[in-house]
């Protein structure tokens, strides 16, 4: 893979993880993060440790086809990691995040990368969703929606979590992530996050779920989801649930 010339969070999450598909220019700006907001990296090996947990209690219902947005790099700890017996689409937005996901996913049967914008399933090739998520539509599905509501405007948000529910069939479960406002105290690590991205306080959360129903753990900093044991002691950066579209 050509050295990109910029760095991306895909990657940057991918060094914090200690990963191996990231560049200079991602570790230059994983640490130019951490100089400004400490504890970046625990917070997002958080994130992913709430990834493992919400796919695996999603799979543990009998869920056995995953769709993913935003899917950044498809290792460590990734969806068809934690879910070994289930299919996966990965998608995101980014091509060289894409191209990276193809790549490494190019030998597996089960689980694929490609391009989705996470706000218009349309964007999705249907052959690849026929093939990774089968049945979509009809048979139940876990969606993973971890790191896109960042990046997504209250309207669009809850827009695209109304077509979500609509399109899921029920039985479907939804595994999603908010970002608190802990970096509003750290303007300098909230200025790299990019103009699009969005803090909520966690009472603006639920309304955005519009009919997804969060399961009785709630939306909660995601150290604390089903925490294995003592949560690990990070802030309350993010915030996670995993809700569902009830059984008929
Ligand atoms: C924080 S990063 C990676 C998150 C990933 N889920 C993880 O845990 O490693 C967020 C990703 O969302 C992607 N993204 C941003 N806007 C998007 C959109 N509208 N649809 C799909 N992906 C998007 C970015 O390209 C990026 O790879």
């Amino acid at each position: 893979m050509a050295e990109p010339d910029q760095p991306s969070t895909a990657r940057m999450i991918d060094y914090w993880l200690g990963g191996e598909h990231h560049f200079p220019v991602d570790v230059a700006a994983a640490h130019a993060f951490e100089g400004a907001y400490g504890p970046g990296a625990a917070v997002f090996r958080s994130l992913r440790d709430f990834l493992g947990r919400s796919v695996r209690s999603i799979a543990d219902a009998g869920v056995d086809a995953f769709l993913v947005f935003g899917a950044g790099v498809p290792t460590r700890g990734n969806v068809h990691e934690v879910a070994r017996d289930a299919t996966v689409l990965y998608t995101d937005v980014d091509p060289v995040t894409i191209r990276l996901g193809q790549r490494l996913l190019a030998d597996s049967d089960r689980a694929g990368y490609g391009f989705g914008d996470a706000t218009d399933i349309g964007t999705i090739d249907p052959a690849q969703l026929h093939r990774f998520v089968p049945g979509w539509g009809r048979r139940p599905v876990g969606v993973v929606f971890l790191g896109p509501a960042a990046f997504l405007d209250d309207d669009t948000l809850a827009r695209t979590l109304d077509e979500l529910y609509e399109a899921a069939a029920p039985g479907s479960f939804l595994a999603i992530d908010f970002d608190g406002e802990e970096l509003t105290a750290y303007p300098e690590a909230l200025a790299m996050m990019g103009p699009a991205f969005r803090m909520r306080p966690p009472g603006a959360f639920a309304p955005l779920l519009g009919h997804w129903e969060p399961t009785a753990d709630g939306i909660v900093p995601v150290a604390e989801w089903r925490a294995d044991g003592t949560p690990a002691p990070v802030p309350d950066a993010c915030y996670g649930a995993v809700a569902t579209k009830p059984a008929a």
